[in-house]
């Protein structure tokens, strides 16, 4: 059979189910289980499919039928050109949080920030990344989830990464001590609606990586009150929101003496990450 044949019926049998990404999903499964490049899919090449590599392949693409991530069934995700692993312990990193570690090394080459403080680590994709790309920094990542401190350790080792500290707790009320940057994505959706979730969403990422409580910005207001003791002077904080949480997330860190110096939209041209400086107290 040739590859191209293989993918054409994989991707049909995800379009019979509209899965919108079945051009991608049919891609990565047979790279994945084939072992293939994207080179390999430019030169249409015969394939024998073993009888293993059959039951895989019929396996993984039941198991994507069924409302299950790529990522979840490989156990793996690529976020800023770095693969994680992944578990039922952390979030499935998403591409909207690159935004954040885009703005984020923007504002540590600008104006030199060493120290980084990530709020709720999960699969430490976050942290990876910005340590991965910028020189001289160190960062501490918090997370209330022992596995996912474990999970973030294992990550952050596998990359090569170093100078870091991944500590378990509540937010940040361990810590005594100040940083230049602070960067948090936390859980923001509504508690009532987490049941309206996509299947992929609500039955895959676990519940303390969703919950923003009754209207999802519970963890807004804890981790802006921390951000004032927790910041330099001047020092900024960056959150990744839900799309219609700008105005809710801002009051909140107006209310704690930070000021929003900029809305970063996304992809799809929502509102997706809010920096704040702290103002400097005047005496
Ligand atoms: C939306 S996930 C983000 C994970 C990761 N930073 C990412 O972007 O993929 C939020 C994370 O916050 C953690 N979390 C929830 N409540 C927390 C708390 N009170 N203190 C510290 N971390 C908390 C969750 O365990 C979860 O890993």
């Amino acid at each position: 059979m040739l590859l191209s044949e293989i993918h054409k019926s994989t991707k049909e049998k995800f379009d019979a189910f509209n899965i919108q990404t079945s051009e991608i999903d049919s891609r990565a499964i047979i790279k994945k289980i084939l072992d293939l490049s994207d080179k390999d899919f430019i030169i249409d090449v015969k394939i024998s499919l073993s009888n293993k590599e059959s039951e895989y392949l019929s396996k993984v693409v039941s198991q994507r039928l069924s409302g299950k991530p790529l990522s979840r069934i490989f156990g793996s995700k690529e976020f800023f050109s770095m693969k994680f692993d992944i578990n039922e312990f952390v979030l499935d990193p998403r591409p909207e949080s690159e935004i954040l570690v885009e703005k984020a090394l923007d504002l540590i080459q600008k104006n030199n920030l060493k120290s980084i403080l990530e709020l709720g680590v999960g699969s430490g994709c976050i942290i990876a990344a910005i340590l991965n790309n910028s020189i001289g920094t160190k960062a501490v990542g918090i997370d209330i989830s022992e596995q996912a401190i474990m999970t973030a350790k294992s990550n952050l080792i596998k990359n090569e990464i170093k100078n870091f500290d991944l500590v378990l707790g509540d937010w940040g009320s361990c810590l005594d001590m100040t940083f230049d940057i602070i960067v948090s994505n936390p859980p923001y959706i509504k508690s009532n609606d987490i049941k309206y979730l996509a299947k992929n969403v609500k039955d895959h990422d676990p519940l303390i990586s969703l919950d923003g409580g009754n209207d999802g910005l519970d963890c807004y207001r804890v981790i802006a009150n921390q951000s004032a003791s927790l910041i330099k002077d001047k020092g900024y904080t960056l959150v990744e929101i839900g799309h219609d949480q700008a105005e809710g997330v801002e009051k909140i860190f107006e209310n704690n003496n930070f000021l929003l110096t900029n809305k970063v939209k996304d992809y799809s041209k929502l509102d997706r990450v809010l920096i704040f400086v702290k103002k400097k107290i005047k005496k």
